[in-house]
């Protein structure tokens, strides 16, 4: 298969919803137990491929980043108290962003102590960190490692200097290196990485590379993402002014297939479609929890929450959410309540992330097969070489692994075909 197209291939984060059909205020998750992920939106830089809601350069100062947890702790002690009240305990934290270590020691400091206080977190199982190299610091890695569940993980990309250059990454591979060193060698028990491959300018070697390096610095946890190129980035404009070749599918196949191989003689497990491990306890149970459908509440700027049938996204601007917040609003973004129809296709879309993604839990939730519900769906899919699939399970392909924004479009029935170019 080969396709020029952009839009088709790129994953979306998130699923797409209709926002704006009910408020932002999130109700109470259905289940006892739930999930949390933070949103720290400031970043030095974008990156050139990069599309999350975050803001950048000068704007983020000190006095910026003080005003926003003040925000954070405003809205997360108003959510707390309700789980709280519904005796929700926390099984899994994300902190994610932009950049969460751009935070100070100090105000990392703060913001543990308040998702510990507010929430109950006795069944916590591990708290996430995104980190980007040139901020991680020693006294940042001393802060993070008196959590004992806590997992960093880092973006580092490639070990590729040029192809770094080429997508306005503000980091060289000393840093990468040497911060994955410096965590590695705290008192942090799980540290992992972002790899991303078919960067403009990359190859087989490149992924050779980047796999062989990651292992050597004995990384526990991977994630390998192909490069989504999103229209109205620099990265798709400068591929389209001709300043940059995009990797095409061909190209993309080879460097994944190569990569896989390569993990699998390095021991790493793939779990799920981009994110591979050498032993269960690294696992990032967040992914799980949200690619098993499970409720989470999301906060901060942008921040994405799913509880009792509803989707809530947080206002996308900085000034307003900080406002919004200021003013004692929990109503903090806008949502869509899910017919029973778009319900199931939010866990399947998700669920399809998961590598072995069993049958049995989508009939515990909804009552029926997935392959009742989703029989022509799943037949197109299976037809065109992207998923495998029986009574059991459901895996992606590689094919399907590349080509999953394409197929999220259509099981969300957002196109009603995957184009024969794509495929
Ligand atoms: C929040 S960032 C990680 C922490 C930090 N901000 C950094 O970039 O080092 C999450 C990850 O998303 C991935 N990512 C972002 N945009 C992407 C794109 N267009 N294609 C593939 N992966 C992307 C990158 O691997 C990045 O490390
Ligand atoms: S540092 Fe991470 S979040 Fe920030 S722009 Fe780059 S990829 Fe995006």
């Amino acid at each position: 298969m080969e396709t020029n197209d952009l839009k088709t291939l790129s994953l979306r984060y998130h699923p797409s919803v209709e926002v704006g059909k009910t408020s932002g205020v999130r109700s109470p998750p259905r289940a006892q137990s739930a999930a949390i992920y933070v949103h720290i939106p400031f970043c030095a830089t974008r990156c050139h491929f990069c599309t999350f809601a975050i803001v950048t350069g000068k704007l983020v100062n000190h006095d910026l980043m003080e005003e926003y947890l003040v925000a954070l702790e405003k809205e997360v002690a108003f959510y707390a108290a309700m789980l709280r009240e519904r005796r929700v305990r926390i099984e899994t934290i994300q902190i994610g962003g932009g950049t969460p270590t751009i935070l100070s020691t100090t105000q990392l400091e703060r913001l543990f102590a308040l998702l510990f206080e507010k929430l109950d977190c006795s069944a916590l199982t591990e708290i996430i960190v995104e980190g980007f190299p040139t901020t991680i610091t020693k006294d940042k890695v001393n802060v993070l490692a008196r959590i004992d569940c806590l997992k960093l993980n880092i973006g580092i990309q490639t070990f590729n200097e040029n192809n770094l250059a080429n997508v306005g990454r503000k980091h060289s591979l000393f840093d990468a290196a040497s911060t994955v060193k410096l965590a590695k060698d705290s008192n942090i028990k799980s540290v992992g990485v972002d790899i991303i491959f078919g960067l403009p300018g990359s190859d087989n070697d490149d992924v050779i590379n980047d796999v062989d390096t990651i292992a050597a610095l004995g990384v526990d946890h991977l994630a390998l993402y192909p490069l989504w190129v999103y229209e109205g980035t620099p990265v798709e404009r400068k591929i389209h002014r001709g300043d940059l070749v995009r990797t095409r599918l061909t190209g993309l196949q080879r460097q994944l297939a190569t990569g896989m191989g390569l993990l699998a003689e390095h021991r790493f497990e793939r779990y799920t479609a981009f994110h591979y491990t050498r032993s269960e306890a690294h696992k990032h149970g967040y992914g799980l929890w949200q690619m098993a459908a499970r409720e989470w509440l999301g906060f901060g700027m942008a921040a994405m929450s799913y509880s009792n049938g509803e989707v809530v996204f947080n206002e996308r601007n900085l000034g307003r959410y900080i406002e919004k917040v200021r003013a004692g609003s929990v109503d903090t973004g806008s949502g869509q309540r899910f017919s029973r129809d778009e319900e199931m296709r939010f866990a399947l879309q998700y669920g399809l992330r998961l590598r072995h993604y069993p049958t049995a839990p989508f009939k515990d939730q909804f009552g029926c097969d997935i392959r009742d519900a989703f029989g022509p769906e799943l037949r197109y899919l299976t037809e065109r070489g992207l998923i495998t699939c029986d009574d059991r399970e459901i895996d992606l392909t590689s094919d399907g692994i590349l080509m999953l924004g394409a197929i999220e479009k259509y099981v969300t029935r957002e196109t009603s075909t995957i184009a024969s170019d794509e495929t």
